[in-house]
Formats: C-alpha cells, sequence, structure tokens
C-alpha cells in the first residue's frame, strides 16, 4: 500500500489510453484512469508525453490483432526513441485481444509488459507493481472468481455531460460468428444498489445523460432485488438532474414487456433503440444461432413501436455470413425496407478464429460480400438520410454536449441520437435547448434555437 502512496506523492505521470471498439471499451477506459489516478498517473491525449501507454483492443472488427501488432511497431519505436532521453515508457495490452492472444502478444512483443483481460483491469494497479518489481511480462487474461465492478473506485473522476455506465457483462448467447462470449466471459450483472450509487456520482459530477452498457443489456438481472433493465431506468428517472436515458446493446429475444412499457412510461428514456437482427433470413438467422426469425424480430419491433411510435430504431448486419445466398440476401434488404431504420451497422462477415462459423463450409467469396455490403449500406444510408429529413419544420430538444474546437459551435445531440451544431456560448453546455431543424443531411441536422417563451 505504500508503494501506491509514494508513487502518488511524487511527481505526477501521465497514462495514454488508447481505445478500439464499442462504448463498452470506452467504459474500460475510462475506469482504468479511475485506477490509475491514486497510483500518480493522469490521463493525457499525446501519447509522445506517456509514462504508461495503454491499448485498450476490441476482437469484434477485422484484422484486430494485426493492427494491434502494427501500432505495438509503432509504440516500441517512440519507447526506444524516449529511451535515449532517459524517459523508460511502459507498454500495456488490455481488452478483447489481450484476452484472445495474450500469450501471442507475450512472445511477440516482449517490450509489453503488462498484458490483461476485461474481467481483470481493477487489477491494474497491483499489475503494475507487480511489474515494477519482476522482470519481465505481467500476463494477467484469466476470468477471475471474484468481478470486477465490486473492486473499482467509487467515482468517475472526469466529468462529462454524457456518461456510460456498465451494468451488465459478458453474454451466454453464443451467436455463432461472434468472439463476446469467450473473450468478455458469461454474463454478470451488477447489482442494482451498485449501479444507482455511480448514477449519482456521475450525475453529481455533471452527467446529465447516462447510457447503461452491457453486452446483451437487456438480459440485465439483479435476482436479489427482482430487477431487470426497467428497474434501473426507472430508479434513474428519479434522479433530478439526470435528463436522459439510453441503453445499448439488446438483444431481440430480451426485450421483456417491462422493458417496453419503459419506453412509454419513462419521459427520460430517449426514443431510440439499437436492436441488431444482423440478417433477415430465417436459415442465416438458424446459422447464426441468434435463436430468434425474422417474424420475432418484426414482432418486438411493432410491440414497441405501438408504445414509442416515433423510436428511431438502429440495428447491426452482417452481409456474407457462410451459406447465405442472394435469396437470403435480398431477404435482408426486404427487412430492411419494411421497418426503415434511422441508423445502422454493418459489417462483412469476417472469419473469428475459435467461433464456429470460422468452420463452417461455403464461406462467401470477398467481392460478393463487398458488392452486397455497398448495396446494403446504399440502403441504409438512404433510409437514415430520409429519416433526418423528415425532422425537418420540427422543434426537438438537444442536449449541448460540448464546444467544437474547430468551429467555436456547440454540439449536442437530439432524443433520437442525431448530431446538432447549435449557435451559443458554453453556459448551454449540459441543458437541454429547442431547436427548430431547418436543415437536414445523412449524418446531422442544423438548426435555429428556440428561445424559451
Ligand atoms: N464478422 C462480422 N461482424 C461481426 N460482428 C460480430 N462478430 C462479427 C464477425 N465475426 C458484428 C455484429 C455485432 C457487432 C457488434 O459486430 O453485427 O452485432
Ligand atoms: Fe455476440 Fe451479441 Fe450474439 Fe452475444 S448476442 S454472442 S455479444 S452477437
Amino acid at each position: 500500500m505504500n508503494d501506491y502512496k509514494d508513487d502518488a506523492e511524487s511527481t505526477r505521470k501521465k497514462v495514454f489510453i488508447k481505445t478500439w471498439g464499442c462504448q463498452m471499451n470506452v467504459y474500460d477506459s475510462a475506469r482504468m484512469a479511475d485506477v490509475l489516478a491514486p497510483l500518480g498517473y493522469d490521463r493525457t491525449d499525446d501519447q509522445t508525453l506517456a509514462d504508461l501507454i495503454i491499448l485498450n483492443t476490441c476482437h469484434i472488427r477485422e484484422k484486430a490483432s494485426e493492427k494491434l501488432f502494427s501500432e505495438l511497431g509503432r509504440l516500441r519505436a517512440l519507447q526506444k526513441a524516449r529511451e535515449v532521453k532517459g524517459v523508460k515508457v511502459k507498454i500495456g495490452v488490455a481488452g478483447c485481444v489481450a484476452q484472445a492472444i495474450g500469450e501471442e502478444i507475450k512472445n511477440r512483443a516482449p517490450y509489453v509488459e503488462l498484458i490483461f483481460g476485461p474481467q481483470t483491469y481493477h487489477r491494474l494497479p497491483e499489475l503494475l507493481l507487480r511489474g515494477a518489481r519482476d522482470v519481465g511480462c505481467v500476463l494477467d487474461t484469466d476470468f477471475p472468481a471474484e468481478p470486477k465492478f465490486d473492486f473499482l473506485p467509487e467515482s468517475q473522476s472526469h466529468s462529462q455531460i454524457c456518461g456510460f455506465l456498465s451494468v451488465q457483462e459478458g453474454c451466454d448467447r453464443f451467436c455463432s460468428y461472434c468472439v463476446v462470449p469467450y473473450t468478455r466471459g458469461a454474463e454478470y450483472s451488477r447489482t442494482l444498489t451498485s449501479i444507482i450509487a455511480e448514477a449519482e456520482v456521475l450525475v453529481a459530477n455533471g452527467a446529465r445523460e447516462i447510457t447503461l452498457l452491457g453486452q446483451n443489456v437487456n438480459a440485465y438481472r439483479d435476482d436479489s432485488v427482482g430487477a431487470g433493465l426497467a428497474e434501473i431506468i426507472c430508479e434513474l428517472s428519479e434522479i433530478k438532474d439526470l435528463l436522459r436515458i439510453r441503453y445499448m446493446t439488446s438483444h431481440p429475444l430480451d426485450m421483456d414487456d417491462a422493458l417496453i412499457e419503459a419506453h412509454r412510461d419513462v419521459p427520460k428514456l430517449m426514443p431510440f433503440l439499437h436492436l441488431p437482427i444482423q440478417s433477415g433470413s430465417d436459415m442465416i438467422l438458424a446459422a447464426m444461432n441468434r435463436k430468434h426469425n425474422a417474424g420475432q424480430y418484426r414482432a418486438v419491433v411493432e410491440r414497441i413501436r405501438k408504445v414509442q411510435p416515433k423510436l428511431a430504431l438502429s440495428s447491426d448486419f452482417i452481409v456474407g455470413f457462410p451459406g447465405e445466398s442472394e435469396s437470403d440476401f435480398e431477404a435482408t434488404m426486404q427487412i430492411v425496407r419494411d421497418i426503415e431504420y434511422a441508423q445502422a451497422f454493418s459489417f462483412k462477415y469476417s472469419r473469428r478464429p475459435g467461433t464456429p462459423a470460422s468452420v463452417m463450409s461455403e464461406q462467401v467469396p470477398e467481392e460478393v460480400k463487398e458488392e452486397r455490403l455497398a448495396r446494403l449500406q446504399a440502403l441504409l444510408r438512404k433510409q437514415q438520410t430520409d429519416f433526418n429529413k423528415a425532422c425537418i419544420g420540427e422543434t426537438l430538444s438537444v442536449l449541448v454536449e460540448n464546444v467544437s474546437r474547430r468551429d467555436g459551435y456547440m454540439f449536442g445531440r437530439s432524443p433520437y441520437l442525431q448530431t446538432m451544431r447549435v449557435k451559443g456560448d458554453v453556459t448551454m453546455m449540459g441543458t437541454e435547448q429547442k431547436m427548430r431543424i431547418t436543415q437536414a443531411y445523412p449524418n446531422s441536422l442544423d438548426g435555429e434555437w428556440v428561445p424559451e417563451p
């Protein structure tokens, strides 16, 4: 313990954390910074000034390990250059890639001192101290018996208008293309009490919007108090200064009645839902082991649109899954035409070692994947633009988040998660402002400020 103190009382050090991937990783990076603060580390945006560099990796995207090794090559050069000037820079690799290929990182990049998975970053101070004493690399990628959430410092030190709060981690669904159940482990939910306590700290530090995060967030359960995601949302809505609540990512089969009703009954719950479907073909959905078919997905969307007709719907799609025929792909295009999305993410299927789909026969040729992705993205882009255009003339409330360094404009988000520029000043930060929409673009809206009467 004394080691910590001595460290903290000497001159402050700098940590640079580079984050790849999802909001869960952004959240994890922020918490890494929190656990490092008592050791005397402040976060920096400039890696050339850092004493400690952590790469927080994501395994879902294509070529994740190649990207990591090429980044590590660059960092090795930086490390050597600083060594010449007498500064010892430590390098760490965190996140899902560290979890999946920790041994390989240790062998191929021996200058990496710390390797730790998403479940163990609360032990980062201990790892750093162990690394300082031992020679060589510390590898910590086990799934610990004790959940990481119980070990995190109570407060998030950084102040942000839009905060993220991790309520659940891991996934038990085992979609056949996905590494998450292997890299993030089994589903684990935090207690309702600890979530509300963290939310209160976030709001006290300036958060006005909270996005509840989890790989399968709507599978959240705290059985000790009989709470699901809807109960978290209801309790959060009681926090006076919290204006907005969102959540992601959801599985269609976990959209229970209580959560759907929350979209009707809780005004602070934003009319936005990220609900991945992946494919519109029942045969492909079965091969993906999604455990729902297209009809069930349509039924969930219908139920939620009934209670919240103005819902902005978002989704994830994978094209070129093994065995996907032109007619399977057409089923995806058709469901997109029928449902109409406000925004979406779409990917070419990519083989992930260790997942069942990676060894399926009938892998789809790259050029077919590319051509299908282009068609799907053209349709999704048009729907996104149409959704934005339909807002012209409407008055929307915008939560002002920050000031743009480029042009001095303020910017914020509409309830539907569209980005908006706002003429104004920094006093507007953290407030909701009424904006009449005058222009719509594929990725943003423009509008005029409507002063309060
Ligand atoms: N290939 C392509 N896309 C994938 N995703 C997850 N695994 C793969 C893969 N092997 C996409 C899914 C998921 C999103 C987070 O990433 O669409 O919903
Ligand atoms: Fe991966 Fe999501 Fe499927 Fe879980 S539900 S296995 S996180 S794609």
